[in-house]
């Protein structure tokens, strides 16, 4: 039996303001030596050691982690775990990566064996390298979503997920219809909508796999059901969006095919949103969407470099989280991705990304994005207790350059170019701890 009451010790780091508008030193908030205490998965109190020692108690267990640096739990804000045997495809660009690796993996989670097999991986993949939420695509099957769910539910895990709608334009075995999709739907949001801590998001693949009356129908279970997510993918690569202007050649745009169905809300997720115009920006302020940025799947597949500060654009921000996109990307690590983030962002314009900003669009910038920056992002009292506490010596190569580290810019910066999940020492969802790394022999 586990007590409900844990307490953690350590060096933490969380945000009291968005560094994209101020500056980091105001926007990032460090406890060199802090006490976090957690009660029935979420935090009570924290601060400085010395000060909130005091609400302890007698027999709470207390975790010491020293010379790290404990985080909020990572977002991964674009995810397909169907895909993780499909990482590392070589040699094609979006469409014939479909054609010629994804859907064949993907066919295989009609066995709901495959499905909880992978979604075990899946999971704890990703607590292994810090991440405690996600926007996750599963596949055509409703059992996929299931599989996934029950998992998620079993570890405590807050997740977003739903099954993929496709009733066009992919092999017969993985199609659904706008009929049949939209029913699945409805029954998986009546199965796992709210159900503890898991959260659906209707999932149309893209518009090139979508007719218009599923889309329509996706508009329609969002209006049914407040509170839905809706995720999908928007302008990644550019023989992709030829498509969809000849699928859809009375539409203004790719987003616009999107915004006519009603998919353009607030709580709708658009994977890399690469080639975009001004007026697509200016919807998605407008309409209070998010875009992820994806930089380890838009490397991998040649598809382009996102205009992140342009996003951001102070006179119309647009809300941007960080997304592995495995397959297509290439490590389940934010840490990683946060690097990536960082080299695009040189590649792309002259603004450069800040080891603070790529943490918070890790954290609590993709909380918001989400509208759950009330419960997951930030270290405070009443939030959900899902922690994640890095290791800025874990290997020796990290190990030189973090003894050189001299501010918290700099500590933050090693992580993220030179981290991945061997750099996450632990990860705590929900209160408890649920990853801890192995000791190097
Ligand atoms: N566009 C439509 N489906 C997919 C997918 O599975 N991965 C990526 N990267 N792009 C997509
Ligand atoms: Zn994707």
């Amino acid at each position: 039996h586990t007590p409900a009451r844990h307490a953690i010790r350590g060096s933490y780091v969380t945000f009291r303001a968005d560094p994209f508008a101020a500056p980091a030193a105001d926007a990032l908030v460090l406890e060199e030596d802090g006490l976090i205490i957690m009660e029935h998965g979420r935090i009570t109190h924290c601060g400085p050691y010395a000060l909130v020692r005091a609400h302890l108690g007698e027999n709470t267990p207390l975790t010491h982690y020293p010379d790290c640096l404990i985080s909020a739990g990572f977002i991964d804000a674009h995810v397909h775990y169907p895909q993780i045997s499909a990482i590392a495809s070589w040699g094609e660009q979006l469409l014939p990566w479909l054609e010629q690796y994804i859907f064949p993996t993907e066919a295989q989670f009609a066995s709901m064996d495959v499905a909880r097999q992978t979604a075990r991986l899946f999971l704890s993949e990703l607590l292994r390298n810090g991440t405690t939420t996600a926007a996750v695509y599963c596949t055509v099957h409703p059992q996929s979503v299931d599989a996934f769910f029950e998992e998620s539910a079993r570890l405590g895990t807050r997740m977003i997920a739903g099954k993929v709608l496709m009733d066009r334009n992919c092999p017969p075995n993985l199609q659904d219809t706008a009929q049949s999709g939209y029913d699945q739907s409805a029954a998986l949001i009546a199965r796992w909508h709210g159900t503890g801590r898991q959260l659906y998001a209707v999932t149309p693949r893209f518009a090139i796999t979508s007719t218009p009356e599923q889309l329509e129908l996706a508009g329609d279970l969002l209006r049914r059901t407040p509170g839905l997510y809706m995720q999908t993918h928007l302008a990644e690569n550019l023989d992709e969006i030829a498509a969809v202007r000849s699928l859809f050649p009375h539409h203004s745009s790719y987003l616009d095919v999107y915004a006519k169905a009603g998919l353009d809300g607030p709580r709708a997720i658009f994977g890399h949103a690469i080639h975009m115009s001004e007026h697509d920006f200016a919807h998605c302020h407008h309409s209070g969407c998010t875009l992820v940025h994806c930089p380890t799947s838009n490397l991998f597949l040649g598809s382009g470099a996102f205009r992140l500060f342009d996003a951001l654009r102070p006179d119309r921000p647009v809300h941007v989280a960080l997304g592995t996109d495995i397959g297509a990307g290439t490590s389940l690590s934010l840490l990683a991705t946060m690097g990536e983030a960082y080299k695009v962002s040189l590649m792309a314009g002259d603004t450069r990304l800040s080891a603070a900003q790529a943490l918070w669009l890790a954290t609590a910038g993709a909380a918001h994005a989400l509208h759950l920056h009330d419960r997951i992002g930030h270290i405070a009292p009443g939030m959900e207790a899902d922690l994640c506490v890095m290791d800025p010596q874990a290997t020796p190569l990290m190990a030189q350059r973090s003894a050189r580290a001299t501010t918290l810019a700099e500590r933050l910066f090693t992580l993220m170019v030179l981290g991945d999940d061997r750099a996450i020492r632990a990860t705590w969802v929900n209160g408890k701890v649920v990853h801890t790394r192995a000791e190097a022999a």
